[in-house]
C-alpha cells in the first residue's frame, strides 16, 4: 500500500530545500509581494481522504486556473457551440500571445490561453451581466469546494484592471474579427475578477473533485462523464501554454497552472491535487509546483500513461 501521507510530507520537505525556486510574478504589486518560500500541497482522494502539507491552507491568487471553472460554466451555458469561437489545440505560444490571432481570424487556439478565456467570458456574458457572471463563478467554486469562505481578492482584480493592456489588445483584436460581442471593458472586468479568485490548495483540490470523479461529486452531477473527460484532455494538451508538452512528458496528468504559482492536477479516478509555490519558470508556470507534481507522479505511478492492467 502506498504511504501517501509519507510521500506528501517528504515532497513538501524536499521543496523547502530547493534552491531553484523560479521568479515570483511581478506585473502587479499584490502578486510581487508574495514570499517566494511559500509551498503548499493538497491531495483529495476519490474516497474523500485528504492529505495536506506546508501552506496548503493559505489562499493564493488562482489566476489562470480559474479558466478551467470558466470553461466548465461556458460549456454548461452553450454546450458545444462554444467550439465555433474557440479552438481545442495547444498554442505552443505564451499565455498572452497575440500572434496566432491574425492568421487564425480571431479564433483563439484554446480556452486556456488568455485570448480563449476572454472569449469564454464573453460567452458567459451573453446571458448574464458582469456582476452576475462573477457571482455565478464565486457560487460555483464555493459549491465545488464545499467552502463558502472562498472570495475574490479585490486588490488583485483592481491591479489586473490597471495593468491589463495586453489583454485589452487581445480583446479588441478579437472584436475586430467579430469574435467578441460584449464591450471590451465589461468582458475584461469579468475576466480579471475570475483571475483574482483566492483559494488555498485544499480548496482548489476539493473544487477539482468533479474532474477526478467523472463529473460528479458526492452523488451530485456537475458535468457529464464525457465532458469531464474532455476538460481533462484540454488540461493535458493546453493547460501549461507552451510548456504543456513538457508537463505531459514529466508529469503525465491533466493540469492547469496560474501565474500566482498554483497548479491544479487531476489523476482521473484517483486524486485531485493542488500545489502552490509562487516562483515561476520562463513559461509562467510554478517551478516547484511542477517539480513536486513530477515527484508525486513518479512515486505513486499516477501518470495516465502508466499501464493499467485489467
Ligand atoms: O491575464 C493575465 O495575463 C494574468 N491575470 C495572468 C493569467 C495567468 O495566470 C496566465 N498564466 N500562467
Amino acid at each position: 500500500m502506498t504511504d501517501l501521507a509519507g510521500i506528501v510530507a517528504a515532497i513538501a520537505d524536499e521543496m523547502r530545500w530547493e534552491g531553484q525556486r523560479g521568479v515570483v510574478a511581478s506585473y502587479i504589486p499584490p502578486l510581487a509581494a508574495v514570499p517566494a518560500d511559500k509551498f503548499g500541497l493538497a491531495l483529495v482522494m476519490a474516497d474523500g481522504a485528504v492529505h495536506l502539507a506546508g501552506d496548503a491552507d493559505e489562499p493564493f491568487s488562482v489566476q489562470s486556473i480559474s479558466k478551467v471553472f470558466a470553461l466548465t460554466l461556458a460549456l454548461g451555458a452553450v454546450g458545444d457551440q462554444l467550439w465555433a469561437r474557440v479552438g481545442r489545440e495547444p498554442s505552443g505560444t505564451a499565455f498572452n500571445s497575440i500572434v496566432q490571432l491574425e492568421t487564425e481570424h480571431g479564433i483563439p487556439r484554446n480556452p486556456f490561453i488568455n485570448a480563449g478565456a476572454i472569449v469564454v467570458c464573453d460567452v458567459l456574458l451573453g446571458r448574464l451581466r458582469p456582476r452576475e457572471a462573477i457571482g455565478q463563478m464565486l457560487r460555483f467554486v464555493r459549491e465545488l469546494a464545499g467552502d463558502d469562505a472562498i472570495v475574490i481578492d479585490d486588490d488583485v482584480a483592481r491591479a489586473e484592471q490597471e495593468t491589463g493592456f495586453r489583454n485589452r489588445a487581445l480583446a479588441n483584436y478579437m472584436r475586430s474579427f467579430g469574435n467578441l460581442n460584449g464591450e471590451v471593458e465589461r468582458v475584461l472586468g469579468t475576466y480579471f475578477h475570475f483571475c483574482a479568485l483566492a483559494m488555498s490548495c485544499r480548496q482548489l483540490a476539493l473544487a477539482g473533485r468533479y474532474l477526478m470523479n467523472g463529473g460528479a461529486v458526492d452523488g451530485h452531477r456537475i458535468v457529464t462523464e464525457n465532458r469531464a473527460r474532455r476538460i481533462n484532455a484540454l488540461m493535458m494538451s493546453c493547460g501549461h501554454y507552451d510548456n504543456s508538452g513538457d508537463f505531459a512528458y514529466r508529469i503525465g496528468l491533466p493540469g492547469k497552472s496560474g501565474v500566482g504559482g498554483g497548479i491544479l492536477a487531476i489523476a482521473p479516478g484517483i486524486a485531485s491535487i493542488a500545489v502552490w509555490s509562487p516562483g515561476l519558470n520562463a513559461a509562467g508556470n510554478s517551478q516547484l509546483g511542477q517539480l513536486a507534481l513530477e515527484r508525486l507522479a513518479q512515486r505513486t505511478g499516477w501518470s495516465v500513461f502508466e499501464p493499467r492492467m485489467p
